[in-house]
């Protein structure tokens, strides 16, 4: 892949810098937290086939393990490993008291139920959040392990000040990964919040009046500058691959003279997925320690 363009232009928010602000957080606190506790917060990934966007963000998370001082595990299985077998290597992990959080890359080959495998990973070591029990807690406005692009994109809003209450949100997705978890995070904050879909009729009638709005389809190009309301905060979490590059759901450079600011596709929300991701494992590392 192509390294990320520098980000000169004030409406666009740059993912990267804003990731490398958290891991520096990160980073300390891990190194205190070895200091004071002598345990090392440790993150293990499963993943499931050959899918290679999934297999570069396995391994963009390894990276990032790397650099903030977590160790981290690499758990490969071939596509069509049954689920019992996947099932069993995250009850393992779940019985490890050196792992802290336990990572199922997604998406899973067709004949693994997902949402069977993500009640199996232990709540406490459920660092992306997908367990239905955090999701739960979530619904009710306790927000502990919460997914973590959704927790990105609420971070972005903070980093430049921005409250959601009372604002017109717009979720354009409705996956359990991204659409439904950023309507409940913002819904929390007192936003009103509207989900469309693709079952959605007049899409651009419900975009165009949101003061921030969240694209997260895979539809590559699905939102123009007409989708858009002026002065609006765009948040594109569409990833499409082709020949070799990504392209997000939002036209950028259609969209770009009419926004307050936009998170760009690379270099947006996808490094703050991971920072965040780091920030989590840490969490879950101390929990478990409070626990001893
Ligand atoms: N696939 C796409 N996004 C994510 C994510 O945030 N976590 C996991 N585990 N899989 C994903």
């Amino acid at each position: 892949m192509e390294p990320l363009p520098e980000v000169t232009d004030p409406r666009v928010i740059d993912g990267k810098k804003l990731a490398q602000g958290i891991e520096a957080g990160v980073k300390k606190d891990v190194e205190q937290f070895v200091t004071e506790t002598g345990i090392k917060p440790a993150l293990a990934t499963i993943l499931v086939g050959e899918h290679p966007p999934s297999k570069l963000y396995v391994k963009l998370k390894h990276w990032a393990c790397k650099r903030v001082g977590i160790a981290s595990e690499d758990h490969k299985f071939p596509a069509e490993t049954a689920q019992e077998e996947i099932i069993r290597i995250i009850e393992t992990l779940n019985s490890r008291p050196e792992i802290h959080g336990i990572l199922v890359q997604l998406p899973l080959p067709k004949h693994i139920d997902e949402r069977e495998v993500m009640m199996r990973i232990s709540p406490e070591k459920d660092v992306d959040g997908f367990n239905p029990l955090n999701m739960g807690k979530m619904l009710i406005g306790r927000e502990g392990f919460v997914p973590c692009t959704p927790k990105g994109i609420i971070r972005a809003l903070e980093e430049f000040n921005i409250d959601p209450q009372g604002k017109e949100v717009v979720v354009v997705g409705h996956s359990n990964v991204v659409g439904k978890p950023a309507a409940m995070m913002l819904l929390n904050r007192n936003a009103t919040v509207r989900i469309c879909h693709v079952f959605t009729t007049d899409l651009m009638s419900k975009t165009s009046k949101a003061d921030i709005l969240i694209v997260a389809t895979g539809v590559r190009g699905l939102i123009k500058a007409d989708h858009v309301k002026q002065g609006a905060i765009v948040f594109d979490v569409g990833i499409t691959w082709q020949d070799e590059r990504v392209y997000g759901d939002v036209d950028f450079d259609d969209v770009l003279p009419k926004v307050k600011l936009i998170s760009p596709v690379p270099g947006g929300v996808g490094p703050m997925t991971i920072a965040i991701l780091m920030e989590h494992t840490l969490m879950a590392a101390k929990m478990q320690g409070d626990e001893l």
